[in-house]
């Protein structure tokens, strides 16, 4: 089976092709991804409007580089996948208007996909990864979203736990902000911290205390700058930028280290699969293939690629509705997108 897979839901307008027999033999023969970092560096941040548009500029290009990078018309395809939410509502209907041309166009059908059980199933395709399937914990870490989740079986997921405030992937944007080291945070904050000392500056780890499998960052992000401020008014000779961003990201990581070992320990679960863009995240990947050295668990990744927005992973959760059934032909072309969506309804 192979499929065409879209993804518009932020700041990447991506699409790929997957062809195998389901989640656990699957190969990407395409992979194509626009990201919006020129479009969007001038303010900082993601704005709405911009990436609405952008999308539209790019969609056409994005797909049509997809299929002829795979070799194949839209006539050698199986089936097509989009991303119907979460995320943002013009990202979102810029992709599936222009799955439904297509399905209208090839008669193929058409499955929606939710964008986080895209990021969830991603690391399945990392054929170094040696999980054995379900159930495992997922630790979804994105511009959006920090969620730990249960899945039990493709399609069958228990939020465990989830942030209260600020996503993960928000926390590192905003102190990268607060630093004055540009967007995407993520990736600007991991290269400062290179060589930085992680113990120079105790950012607190919000909720450690607490039992449960929550997160909360907007403290976090609140005593980052805090620190700066008052270290405009006191010079610290002794501590550099690059100390400043390893403590802070050390915070980050030793929470999302230990929620997670938790949420294993209290599902009985040793294989732990993260996925997100912050799961491209160096220091994150150190610390936690110690832990699952320590502890015994099985930790997967998506390539490092894959590990932000693209299409690859909703053609791949996309191949599996599909080979489940739930493609949809006429009534595909009435679907509507969903800004808010929980991973628990789909
Ligand atoms: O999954 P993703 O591409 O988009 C959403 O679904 O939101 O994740 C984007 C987020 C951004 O916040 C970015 O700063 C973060 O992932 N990110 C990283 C790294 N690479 C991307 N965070 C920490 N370390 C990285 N290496
Ligand atoms: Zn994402």
């Amino acid at each position: 089976m192979r499929v065409l897979g879209i993804e518009s839901s932020c700041d990447e307008t991506a699409a790929a092709v997957v062809e195998g027999e389901g989640l656990e033999a699957v190969r990407l023969l395409s992979n194509v991804v626009r990201d919006q970092i020129a479009e969007h560096a001038p303010f900082g941040g993601v704005v709405p409007e911009v990436a609405s548009r952008a999308h539209v500029r790019h969609i056409g290009l994005v797909v049509k580089a997809a299929l002829q990078k795979a070799g194949l018309g839209p006539g050698e395809l199986d089936g097509l996948a989009v991303t119907l939410g979460p995320g943002l509502i013009g990202g979102l209907l810029v992709g599936l208007s222009t799955a439904q041309g297509l399905a209208m166009a090839t008669g193929l059908p058409l499955v929606a996909i939710h964008h986080m059980e895209g990021h969830l199933v991603s690391p399945f395709l990392q054929p170094e990864n040696d999980f054995r399937g379900f159930p495992f914990v997922a630790l979804l870490v994105s511009g959006g979203h920090t969620l730990l989740v249960l899945a039990q079986r493709f399609g069958e997921y228990r939020l465990l736990g989830r942030t209260r405030d600020d996503a993960v992937g928000e926390a590192f944007d905003k102190g990268a902000r607060v630093l004055g080291v540009g967007y995407p945070g993520g990736p600007a904050i991991a290269r400062l911290a290179l060589g930085g000392r992680v113990d120079a500056v105790p950012f607190p780890r919000v909720l450690l205390d607490k039992a449960g499998c929550d997160f909360s960052f907007s403290g976090l992000k609140t005593s980052l700058r805090v620190f700066m401020e008052r270290l405009q008014q006191t010079p610290r000779p002794d501590l550099s930028l690059g100390d400043i961003a390893a403590s802070y990201q050390e915070a980050i990581v030793d929470t999302l280290v230990e929620k997670s070992l938790t949420a294993c320990r209290r599902c009985e679960v040793n294989t732990l699969l993260v996925a997100g863009g912050v799961g491209a995240n160096v220091r994150l990947r150190e610390k936690l293939t110690a832990a699952g050295e320590r502890f015994g668990l099985r930790i997967g990744y998506p390539p490092l690629n894959l590990c932000t927005d693209n299409g690859a992973m909703v053609a791949l959760a996309g191949l599996q509705r599909l080979k489940l059934g739930q493609g949809q032909r006429v009534a595909s072309l009435s679907l509507d997108a969903r800004p808010r969506w929980s991973l628990e309804e789909i």
